[in-house]
């Protein structure tokens, strides 16, 4: 694992826009992995930005979201369909078409699982997957215990995700118990490269045991120490209990 530590959000944004947006301009067709939640919020802003000044092109450009909870509409205010809606996909050229999120509403969920591996494996793998880190080590919605040998699938969510989430519903009784995520395997075995963003104190003991800890199903964000090619942009709050020696500065992603 490549590990940047940076100053404030701001720099974590500029970071990783700055890394894949070389990635995108150097393969145009690059299929990208999305994740949601307010960490990659200031990536996304960066992208829009990029392309509004005309230095950024998403017209082939192909997506694959993480996660969705299930039994929200797509239109519902706090779907990832809206969440990328609104923060991302109505604000570049995307191409509908080539954007993808599990359609975890009215619909047979065993088939959605399946058929949503199947699509990125027909797509060629994705060659940089976006990751932000739950508080307790979860990365889509893998929380602590996931097998990591199984693909997308339904999962039930813990109670601290449920609570961390609940900030962006009225009530807590809202946020559902259930989602869609791809899985472990999914993330490990289909991307070629990772770019995991933590930021804030709450991030900081995951994001020491991810890095420094055992590999365990307990911290699902451990068992990226197996992937090939890792970069993690950690703002300075959320890295404060990783050892010097981790901490490096990485000027661009790398293949395997
Ligand atoms: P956050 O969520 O970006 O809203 O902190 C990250 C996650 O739970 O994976």
């Amino acid at each position: 694992m490549r590990v940047i530590v940076v100053e404030d959000y701001a720099a974590l944004s500029q970071k990783a826009a700055s890394l894949t947006a070389d990635q995108i301009r150097q393969n145009p067709r690059i299929v990208l992995g999305l994740a949601t939640g307010s960490t990659p919020l200031g990536l996304y802003q960066e992208w829009v930005e990029m392309y509004k000044q005309g230095t950024l092109d998403f017209s082939r450009v192909r997506t694959f979201n993480l996660d969705e909870y299930v039994g929200l509409a797509p239109e519902h205010e706090q779907s990832y369909h809206t969440y990328m809606q609104q923060n991302l996909f109505s604000q570049v050229n995307l191409r509908p078409e080539h954007t993808h999120i599990p359609s975890a509403y009215q619909a047979d969920l065993t088939q959605v699982c399946k058929e949503y591996d199947e699509r990125i494996e027909a797509a060629g793998g994705i060659d940089i997957q976006i990751l932000g880190i739950g508080a307790n080590g979860h990365i889509g919605f893998n929380e602590p215990g996931t097998d990591p040998g199984i693909g997308t699938h339904i999962v039930q969510l813990a109670e601290t995700t449920i609570q961390a989430n609940s900030r962006f519903f009225a009530r807590l009784e809202e946020v559902p118990g259930q989602a869609v995520t791809m899985g472990i395997r999914t993330i490990m075995k289909n991307s070629r490269q990772i770019l995991l963003l933590a930021y804030g104190e709450e991030k900081a003991e995951a994001v020491r045991r991810m890095i420094h800890g055992d590999i365990s199903a307990n911290l699902p964000a451990s068992y990226l120490q197996l992937h090939p090619s890792v970069t993690v942009i950690v703002e300075k709050k959320a890295a404060h209990l990783l050892d010097e020696i981790a901490c490096g500065t990485a000027d661009a992603l790398t293949g395997r």
